[in-house]
Order: C-alpha cells, then structure tokens, then sequence
C-alpha cells in the first residue's frame, strides 16, 4: 500500500457499505473491510482487467460474501443506497461525469487527480455539502481530497477557496501554494494576453491565502 493510499484510507469512516469506484488494486477496499470500516464492499472499475486484480486481492472477502465486485462505468451498477463512495485517481472532469450520469452518492471521499475546482463547484452547483477540502503531501507530490455529503448544508466558498480549497495553511496547502506561486511566478515571465491576465489572478488568489500563513 502506497503512502498516498494510506493517508486517502485515513479519510474513510465507519459505514454499513462502502463503494470503491475505479478500485483498480482494490487496496482502500482491502483497507476498510481489514480494519472493520464496513460490513460489506463494493468495488467497481471500468476496465475488467484493472477489476480483476482487486478481485484476485479481495477473493476470500468475494467468497464469504462481503465484497461485490461489478464491472461498470462510475456509479452505474452501484446502489445509491452505499453509505461511503470513494472515488480517487481520476481527472476531475471524469468523476463529474461519473455523478452526471448517476447521482452524487451519500458519503463521498474524492481524490481528483486535476480539475479540483471543477468539482468543487459541480458539488456546490447541486446543493452538495462539503465537509473537508484538504490537501496532503506523500512523495513529493499533492492530492487534493474532497469529502462530504448529498444534501447537507451548502458549503461557502470565496474565489481563492473555491481554487485552492479550504486545507491547512501551515501545513500541507501552505507548502502547496508556495510551490504553486514559484511556478506561476516562472510562467509569468514568458506569459502575454489572456493566459498573463489568468496567472495574475491566479497570484492574487494564491497571495490572499498565503496572507492566513501570518494570522
Ligand atoms: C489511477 S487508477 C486509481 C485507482 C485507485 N482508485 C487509487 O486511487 O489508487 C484509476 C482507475 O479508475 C478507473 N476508471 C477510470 N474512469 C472510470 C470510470 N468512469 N468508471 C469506473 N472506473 C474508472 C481506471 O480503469 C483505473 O483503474
């Protein structure tokens, strides 16, 4: 299991079912069901061969009955009554196209690979609460994790949360936007028109979160 799985498996809660959409590895079904998390798995890929290495992990769990294994895109053959759905390592256009084509589950876990923003307001758009918007660092790299519920209360947002989310800012989002900053401070340089005006705001949006660092 990957440092980065790992902490993605922190984030998951106690639930009757849980639902692992795009499983791949089936690892975070694995982590729930070996830690008691659920009584009962779904796991779920659109590809059959990335399917069958979570079924080959998770066969004695299939066996007794506790783990579901259904081949399908996004949410389609699973039953909206799953308490908790993870959905993690794909684009972010992917997964509003996942709820698109079915609905927003009860529970969710998200860990969009790009385009966190576009689902951020998606999830706002449709009434979803938001209950944590965090990032955490696990080899040198970023993810984004969104959690919350259908329904719920509306989250709020400003324009620089709604970008950047609502994380640590003395923790991980704090060094997420430092190294964000250095980059668009690079592109910047060679930038002209229309792509300078969106790195400008894009600054600006990353300055006025950084300015919680001294609070
Ligand atoms: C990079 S893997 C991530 C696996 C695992 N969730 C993780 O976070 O480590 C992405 C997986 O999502 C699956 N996938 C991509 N689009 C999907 C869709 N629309 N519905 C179901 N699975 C999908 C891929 O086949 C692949 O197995």
């Amino acid at each position: 299991m990957t440092d980065r799985i790992k902490k993605l498996c922190s984030y998951l809660f106690k639930c009757t079912v849980f639902a692992d959409v795009g499983c791949d590895h089936g690892y975070c079904a694995q982590y729930a069901l070996e830690n008691s998390l659920c009584k009962k798995a779904v796991i779920s890929d659109v590809s059959e061969k990335c399917l069958s290495k979570a079924e080959r992990l998770l066969k004695d769990y299939i066996r007794d009955g506790r783990c579901r294994s259904v081949c399908c895109y996004g949410l389609e053959k699973i039953d909206p009554s799953a308490e908790l759905t993870l959905i993690a390592g794909m684009g972010g256009e992917e997964i509003i196209s996942i709820f698109r084509a079915a609905y927003i589950p009860q529970n969710f876990v998200l860990q969009p690979m790009k385009n966190v923003r576009e689902v951020r307001e998606y999830l706002l758009e449709q009434g979803a609460e938001i209950t944590r918007d965090e990032v955490f660092l696990s080899c040198g790299k970023y993810y984004f994790v969104l959690c919350g519920r259908r329904g719920g209360n509306k989250s709020s947002y400003t324009p620089a949360q709604l970008q950047y989310g609502k994380g640590d800012i003395k923790g991980d989002l704090g060094g997420f936007l430092r190294a964000e900053l250095s980059k668009k401070l690079d592109y910047l340089a060679s930038a002209s028109g229309d792509s300078k005006i969106r790195i400008k705001k894009d600054i600006d949006l990353i300055g006025e979160m950084l300015k919680g660092e001294s609070d």
